[in-house]
């Protein structure tokens, strides 16, 4: 479904971004603007603004900003249609049925048709499951332990053998060979289409929205690879969705178990642990730790009891802790994985296990202490040495404290001694070796230049005092902005302008389909004027704003002068900017 325009600004102008986002963030009133921690980094002080004026929201700490429209589409990972009805929804809005032109509808629905591909083809494989050729998935399962309603809740499935039955029943369901191309469920080649799931059990992977974004297939028994997942697509991202958090987030615990594979998450909830996740095969990464972050503040890792699982915990654990959870690990040993844990001992023994969960901290030690050995004097005192330097890592000496004390506990050293350990690598300079810094906010684009700070400057001037733009329309044009987000924005600026008041807002909704894009429009309606000059020194910075965008775009038209005359006439322009006249009032 495509928008008109208009209808886009009608919704986005009947809500209230304030209202919107104060139902997701603590928002504070500070002078004109609301504060509050920002739900796309972790921070401890809020640096997430939301403007009532401009009805745009920025965070100074991480770089996140846009409208009403891209807080929902980021937040919610709402498509743009999504969200948009959501908002018109809330404002009372009947949004218009019509169809309109096929580009920029194809633009639109080529996420919704990708989500229909899959939602077709996991119907299919869910009924090949229940059919006479799913037998063998069937039994799999059962071999497993799953019951019937375990099967229904995930959704589980079949692929039969043979080489493109998939293929043929989407075919007919009317989609295109590009269109199950893009999917990734089919390759197709000269020779013909195949599916790239045969003779495997279907495990259809689901966002928090319970819209089901891939697959992973595993074979029945032994084989290699033992599982095969979808590959990347436009809807199927593996380091912003967990499998299993649509039903783990509907659970009333506090707390999230976190596992590392299908069949554990599925075992847990069927054996009532309704709140386990896993990764979809890799790594957790700091948006998986975000993602849990607004569900819950605490999660147990219940990874594999083997070396692979610990080290794998050990490397999730940093990360996790910077989104700002806490972390336990629970030993599932004899046991390899919840799935088998609770096969062998049962429920009600895996509870016993989440209550004897270890500190995160503390398990991280137990694992270093494994390359120490306690016999060899030196090898003691070095590790008590690693272990004061670990501890440095909590700055909160209440905290730091706690933990010093239960380290010496746990290993038989004597606190005072460990106490004074610990301040003397402090005093020295020593950090922990094993907190690494992770990244979160989007990498920093290369560094602004003054051309393009001072485009934006000027942009947000304008915004701000719609008087300027009748002296400036004669001076600088927007064709004037070279930075190429700088120029689009001063279109529509300039257009608005032209007509009556400047409406940020709305300029984002022609950049909500490309993220770095509003994400620097936000940045520009954010530029903060200083307010704490002389009318005078404001005069000057703004003359000298002007300035630099126009001396700028004369260099650059320069570099690009077909002919000797142009040339002149470009060199006579810039010599005449000395005479400028121009000033705030
Ligand atoms: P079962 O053997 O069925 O109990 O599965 P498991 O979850 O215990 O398997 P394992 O611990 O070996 O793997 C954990 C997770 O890693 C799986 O759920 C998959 O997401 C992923 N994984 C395992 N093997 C493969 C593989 O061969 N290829 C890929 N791409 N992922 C795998
Ligand atoms: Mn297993």
């Amino acid at each position: 479904m495509y928008y008109q325009e208009e209808i886009v600004e009608e919704v986005r102008a009947r809500s209230n971004i304030v209202d919107i986002i104060s139902g997701y963030v603590r928002l504070q009133r500070r002078g004109a603007n609301y504060f509050g921690l920002c739900p796309f980094h972790n921070e401890k002080t809020p640096s997430f603004s939301v403007s009532p004026s401009k009805q745009m929201y920025y965070c100074f700490g991480c770089g996140a900003g846009g409208n009403a429209i891209t807080f929902l589409m980021e937040y919610e990972q709402y498509s743009f249609p999504e969200a948009l009805q959501v908002l018109a929804e809330r404002a009372g809005i009947q949004l218009p049925q019509e169809e309109l032109t096929d580009e920029k509808r194809q633009q639109f629905n080529e996420k919704a048709r990708l989500l229909a591909v899959h939602k077709d083809a996991a119907t299919y494989y869910y009924y090949q499951l229940r059919g006479k050729r799913g037998e063998p998935g069937y039994r799999y399962f059962q071999s497993r332990g799953l019951t019937d309603e375990t099967i229904r809740k995930f959704g589980l499935g079949f692929a039969a053998p043979g080489s493109n039955h998939l293929y043929q029943y989407l075919k007919q369901k009317g989609y295109t060979d590009l269109e199950l191309k893009e999917s990734g469920l089919v390759r197709i080649e000269e020779r013909g289409a195949s599916d790239r799931f045969w003779n495997r059990v279907i495990f259809p992977i689901m966002d928090v929205q319970n819209r089901v974004i891939g697959f992973g297939g595993r074979v029945m028994g032994d084989g290699t690879p033992k599982y095969l997942n979808s590959q990347e697509t436009k809807i199927f991202d593996k380091s912003r969705n967990l499998y299993g958090l649509n039903e783990a987030r509907k659970s009333r615990e506090p707390y999230l178990l976190v596992c590392e594979g299908y069949m554990d998450v599925i075992a847990l909830h069927q054996a009532g642990f309704t709140n386990a996740v896993a990764s979809l095969g890799t790594a957790f990464t700091a948006q998986h730790g975000l993602l849990m972050k607004r569900y819950t503040s605490e999660v147990i890792l219940t990874f594999d009891s083997d070396s692979a699982g610990q080290q794998a915990a050990i490397r999730a654990m940093p990360i996790l802790r910077e989104a700002g959870l806490s972390v336990k690990v629970l030993n599932m040993k004899p046991y390899k994985d919840p799935d088998e844990f609770i096969r062998n001992m049962g429920a009600d023994a895996y509870r016993k296990r989440i209550e004897e969960a270890e500190n995160g901290f503390l398990f991280e030690l137990s694992v270093l202490k494994l390359q120490y050995s306690f016999e060899d004097p030196d090898q003691k005192t070095a590790f008590f040495h690693r272990a004061a330097q670990e501890l440095l890592r909590f700055s909160d000496e209440m905290e730091r404290t706690n933990y010093i004390e239960a380290v010496s506990r746990e290993y038989g050293i004597d606190f005072q001694n460990l106490k004074r350990k610990v301040n003397e690598l402090g005093n020295l300079g020593y950090t922990p070796r094993t907190e690494r810094k992770t990244e979160y906010a989007p990498k920093k684009t290369e560094r602004e230049s003054a051309a393009q700070k001072a485009q934006r400057m000027l942009l947000a001037w304008m915004a701000e005092k719609p008087s300027l733009y009748g002296k400036l329309k004669d001076i600088v044009g927007p064709s004037d902005f070279t930075d190429a987000i700088c120029r689009k924005t001063a279109e529509y600026l300039y257009e608005q302008l032209a007509h009556g008041q400047p409406n940020p807002a709305g300029i984002m909704d022609h950049f909500v389909n490309e993220e770095e894009s509003f994400k620097q429009v936000a940045k520009i309606f954010y530029t903060k004027i200083r307010d704490d000059l002389t009318r005078e020194e404001q005069n000057r910075s703004f003359r000298e704003t002007v300035l630099c965008v126009k001396r700028n775009s004369l260099e650059e038209a320069r570099k690009q002068a077909q002919d000797v005359a142009q040339m002149q006439e470009l060199m006579k322009a810039q010599a005449s900017l000395k005479n400028l006249n121009i000033s705030l009032d």
